[in-house]
């Protein structure tokens, strides 16, 4: 049976810690998205907030997942590695979140499907270097990791030629969104882009890292990645969330989610 390995630093940081807390507090509502996740079969994957499939993102179908060695950056209940290793990946499923690979490991036993889960911060990954030809996050420390620590490391982590991909909130999402995060998103800009970074939400003791395009694209290329595409994602018609926040009619006119997919170069 597949534990989770403790492989944390020896001192969080305080980002890490407030975000650990956080997470082992929410892992319980996402235990039906957990079981709902698991059962998907190879095509029939869904992304994000609107459940879009795999046929319109191919975050799997381009990464090159049969045969390859992959690491999932902040995957908390595991079942996006599921998806990677039914396609023939040999996934590793790193959290930060105790709680969250409690359900990953209860998964992997439910469909006999084990992989290694590993506890720890995707910006400090005691892993050899050059160790995956893919790396995702899908929400994971795309969102909740500083980019100036979990970018080094994911492209320390890859081969030459390794993919790279994250799906998490549009940057506009973040321009338009009331402080209270529980309030649905804005039609109007409600906060301004320079200076974007290291966010708290009102009454949230969690820690989150939005960026600019700009300042995404100046990260990736720091850290040695070519951007191959970015993905500005549209709610598919007659689409429905549980994330009251993001309703249709904003998510029907403006990008709600972004997609990113990077390769390592040299
Ligand atoms: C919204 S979940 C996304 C994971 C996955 N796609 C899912 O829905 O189960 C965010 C996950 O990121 C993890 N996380 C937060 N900070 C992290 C860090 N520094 N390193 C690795 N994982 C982290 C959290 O513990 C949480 O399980």
């Amino acid at each position: 049976m597949t534990q989770p390995r403790d492989v944390s630093p020896a001192e969080l940081p305080a980002h890490v810690a407030a975000n650990r807390e956080a997470w082992d507090g929410f892992a319980e509502e996402y235990v039906p998205n957990a079981e709902a996740s698991w059962a998907l079969r190879p095509g029939d994957e869904k992304w994000g907030m609107y459940g879009i499939p795999e046929s319109s993102v191919h975050l799997l179908d381009d990464a090159g997942l049969d045969g390859a060695d992959a690491i999932e950056l902040g995957c908390g209940t595991g079942y996006i590695s599921a998806w990677m290793a039914r396609r023939g990946a040999r996934p590793v499923g790193l959290d930060n979140s105790p709680k969250q690979l409690e359900t990953a490991a209860r998964m992997q036993r439910e469909h006999a499907l084990e992989f290694p889960l590993l506890l720890g911060s995707a910006d400090e990954v005691p892993l050899p270097d050059a160790s995956f030809d893919v790396a995702i996050s899908e929400y994971g420390a795309v969102l909740w990791a500083d980019p100036d620590r979990w970018l080094p490391e994911a492209a320390r982590l890859l081969r030459p030629g390794g993919r790279l991909h994250l799906l998490l909130n549009s940057t506009l999402m973040y321009l338009t969104s009331p402080d209270d995060p529980d309030l649905p998103v804005e039609e109007r800009l409600m906060r301004p882009q320079f200076g974007m970074g290291r966010t708290h939400w009102q009454g949230e003791t969690s820690v989150e890292f939005h960026l600019s395009h700009s300042d995404w694209i100046g990260r990736f290329r720091a850290n040695g990645f070519e951007v191959l595409e970015l993905q500005e994602l549209q709610a598919p018609e007659g689409g429905t969330t549980s994330y009251t926040w993001m309703p249709y009619e904003w998510a029907r006119r403006w990008p709600f989610e972004d997609v990113w997919k990077l390769r390592k170069t040299g």
